[in-house]
């Protein structure tokens, strides 16, 4: 590597602030940048062409215009780049008509075409303009044929020999198809079949496994629950553990940042966060009808079982009965139509709850500044960053001992400043709630856990780094 600065690729369907859907795009949004400031090392974003504000408000160059072959079907391939490199990392999209320029990453239903098209597009890019990165780091499944590709299909023999590194960002999404789909692959040295399936169906996470040079995990917790729970890639995982890595995500300290987040009403640092907070406080809670002199507790995040988001509909009711009302719950996020209409109508009968349905970003910024406490009952959490903003932001997290939860979140039992629980259940939610509530009440305690949460550390220098040896490995 002497004398020349080492290229690393990430390719990814989300990325911050261009197109976010969860944490995916906060983490392609910052680890790169974090990366270039790490002498020698050039990162850069590569990601689907998307209908988006930012595609709009940003400036373009056509840097390529070429053709690939989907089983049939010709299609045209453009790479665009941002011209200003403003987001701290060279921005390239690419778009494919039909496939590569829609309103949004994810809910369509040719998606396997959607990324095999992405997949196809990038590498036919690279080859074609012999582009030879030193790295191609792979986020999740929607990029997990790519290390297969590299090796293994003929028209990129010019990338043979790439290294690639592949992130599981969430093991419970691994985009099985039927083999049908081989069709629609680069054509590729069929005796190698094998290396892109699993239990008769093409599985790009386990393709993915199998054929990069290492894989990671975003928590070291998330790794080890792998080895044991893993939708059915238990064994791979075991077999394959001598390339396995956990490596905590950090956060963007400069987008997350309460004395200077322009989203927030009244921003602060820990010196006068206790007073600031309030102040943030009173005003979320006018605007949703609630009582700022109760505790406020907060869910933001997908409806999704892995979250725990199940159990919101009998946390609400059972909390606020249950304390003839001294808290406040307000939750935002979306997702499951059944949760949604439960949550709708205990929105309408009980005033210490609000509900704000949807993805806004903007709020979610408030919500972390101004609530108590961050309710995170997950199921399965890989990483999970809202905990880390809360606590940047002065909020206690109570979390389910889980994944990256527990790497990131100590219980104030033990000399943390958190609250944990075992058992994904209505039951322990409640109880550790009421632990919080008996917190809330104590002179003094709380000043003392806003304090400790603000000063944690978790920077993305040193998980950037660790990337970066993995590389050099
Ligand atoms: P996941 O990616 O699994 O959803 P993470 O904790 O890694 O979970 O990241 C979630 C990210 O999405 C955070 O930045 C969080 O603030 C944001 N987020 C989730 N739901 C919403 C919402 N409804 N509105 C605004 N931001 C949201
Ligand atoms: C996934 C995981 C989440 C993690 C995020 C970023 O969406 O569900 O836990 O924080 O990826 O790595």
């Amino acid at each position: 590597m002497t004398g020349k600065n080492m290229t690393v690729f990430h390719i990814s369907t989300e990325c911050y602030p261009v197109a976010k859907v969860g944490g995916l795009a906060d983490v392609v949004g910052a680890l790169p940048k974090y990366q270039n400031k790490i002498k020698g090392i050039d990162a850069k974003v590569v990601m689907p062409w998307y209908n988006k504000s930012f595609v709009h408000n940003h400036e373009f160059d056509i840097i390529f215009d070429g053709f690939i072959h989907q089983g049939p079907n010709m299609l045209q391939v453009q790479v665009l780049k941002e011209k200003s490199d403003a987001l701290g990392f060279e921005l390239y999209m690419v778009r494919i008509p039909g496939l590569l320029d829609r309103d949004n990453p994810y809910g369509y239903q040719d998606e396997n075409f959607q990324f095999i098209g992405f997949q196809h597009g990038v590498l036919h890019w690279l080859s074609a303009m012999q582009i030879r990165p030193d790295v191609l780091h792979c986020h999740d499944y929607h990029t997990g044929l790519i290390p297969f590709m590299v090796e293994h299909c003929w028209e990129f023999s010019f990338l043979k020999g790439v290294k690639t590194v592949a992130t599981i960002h969430n093991g419970e999404y691994q985009g099985m198809m039927s083999w049908e789909m081989a069709n629609y692959l680069p054509s590729f040295d069929r005796y190698k079949w094998g290396l892109l399936d699993w239990e008769g169906l093409i599985n790009p996470l386990a393709s993915m496994i199998k054929c990069s040079h290492a894989f990671t995990t975003v928590s070291q917790g998330y790794m080890e629950e792998l080895f044991i729970s893993f939708r059915g890639l238990e064994s791979l995982v075991r077999e394959e553990f001598g390339k396995a890595y956990g490596i905590i995500n950090g956060i963007d300290t400069e987008v997350w940042n309460p004395e200077t987040d322009p989203m927030l009403d009244f921003n602060f640092n820990s010196k006068n966060a206790v007073a600031l907070k309030k102040k943030n406080k009173e005003k979320l809670c006018k605007e949703y009808g609630l009582r700022p002199e109760l505790p406020l507790f907060a869910f933001i995040g997908r409806f999704a079982t892995e979250k725990g988001a199940d159990f919101l509909p009998d946390v609400v009711w059972r909390s606020i009965t249950q304390t003839h009302g001294a808290l406040n719950l307000m939750i935002l996020g979306s997702g499951n139509a059944y949760i949604e209409n439960k949550l709708k109508e205990y929105d309408y009968i009980y005033s210490n709850f609000a509900l704000d349905l949807g993805y806004k970003e903007h709020l979610s910024h408030k919500i972390y500044a101004s609530a108590d406490f961050l309710l995170m009952p997950s199921r399965v959490e890989p990483c999970g960053l809202n905990q880390m903003y809360s606590m940047r932001y002065g909020t206690v997290p109570i979390v389910r001992y889980t994944g990256g939860l527990r790497d990131t979140v100590n219980d104030i039992s033990t000399g943390g400043a958190g609250l944990n629980f075992t058992f994904p259940a209505v039951d322990d939610i409640l109880h550790t709630m009421n632990r919080a509530l008996m917190i809330y009440n104590q002179k003094g305690a709380m000043k003392n856990l806003i304090h400790a949460n603000m000063n944690f550390d978790f920077a993305w220098e040193t998980s950037a780094e660790k990337y970066i040896n993995l590389y050099k490995n």
